[in-house]
């Protein structure tokens, strides 16, 4: 059973792309068959899977796919033998006018687009933009769960008010949080109670959990994706790998016990 897992969070730099970079990764190379779609029109993502291409003019992207004008099969790219990607396009910034304009403006687009190839994958990965728009709105339709990075400090944990009141609002019945990841940890801060404290009460708003594996800030994590490699690939040895390799562990467990649940 293919699980779709939208990994947000409306504030920038909270590590969505890197996370969906690892889990992308890690998953692969668990063998599970993993199909990463791009929704951030600054396609950081697409541009680490496919060793800095650009498709903004392939019209094949998930401009196109959002927009109709071509499908997903014809929209996904082959990234080695367990990684498929839907790739961004620039054009992605102009979306929310040309869905008006067209009369597409829907929560349902993506869902729809990829009901014909869901069951090809283990998991889909979905990359969002920071902003609760509509592509957003669109990939929380699909989803099964969200995947939430946030930054340990109170002002990145107080949007989580805000995120929480959109997945309320999202024409989705069977959307879970699998949890709250703390990214960019740096051990050496003592973080304040309040901090801590804010963290859980969201993430009891949203009914889910704080991931006990903290990403630590690393230079290795940032170098191996900018050098288009997983951490395994770059320094299986290294700490970073092995916080990251934690985490993907850790996120398999919570997501078979989750699926137990159902
Ligand atoms: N654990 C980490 N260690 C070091 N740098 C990181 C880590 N996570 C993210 N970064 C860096 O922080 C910046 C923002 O991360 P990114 O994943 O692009 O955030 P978002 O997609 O939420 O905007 C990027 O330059 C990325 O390389
Ligand atoms: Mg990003």
């Amino acid at each position: 059973m293919c699980k779709v897992i939208t990994i947000t969070n409306q504030k920038g730099g909270t590590g969505k792309t890197t996370t969906s970079l690892f889990l992308a990764y890690g998953l692969a190379e668990r063998g599970k068959h993993v199909l990463v779609i791009d929704l951030d029109q600054q396609a950081d993502t697409t541009f680490s899977l496919s060793h800095g291409k650009d498709y903004s003019t392939s019209g094949k992207t998930s401009y196109e796919l959002l927009t109709k004008q071509a499908t997903a099969q014809e929209c996904t790219v082959q990234i080695n033998l367990l990684i498929d990607l839907i790739p961004a396009s620039s054009q992605l910034a102009a979306l929310d006018i040309v869905l008006i304009k067209n009369d597409l403006y829907r929560a349902d687009l993506l869902k729809e687009e990829l009901a014909p190839i869901k069951s090809n994958y283990d998991f889909i990965l979905i990359d969002t933009p920071p902003a609760l728009s509509v592509v957003v709105t669109n990939a929380l339709t699909v989803s099964d769960r969200v995947l939430i990075p946030v930054q340990a400090d109170l002002f990145s944990i107080k949007g989580l008010a805000d995120l929480s009141k959109t997945l309320q609002k999202v024409p989705n019945p069977n959307l879970d949080v699998i949890g709250i990841l703390i990214t960019r940890f740096n051990p050496r801060t003592i973080y304040s109670k309040a901090v801590t404290t804010e963290l859980n009460k969201a993430a009891g708003a949203m009914n889910t959990r704080v991931f006990h594996t903290r990403i630590k800030e690393a230079v290795a994590i940032k170098e191996a994706l900018h050098q288009f490699k997983s951490l395994d690939e770059y320094d299986k040895r290294s700490n970073a790998a092995k916080n990251v390799n934690q985490f993907i562990d850790e996120f398999l467990e919570v997501n078979d016990n989750d699926n137990k649940e159902k």
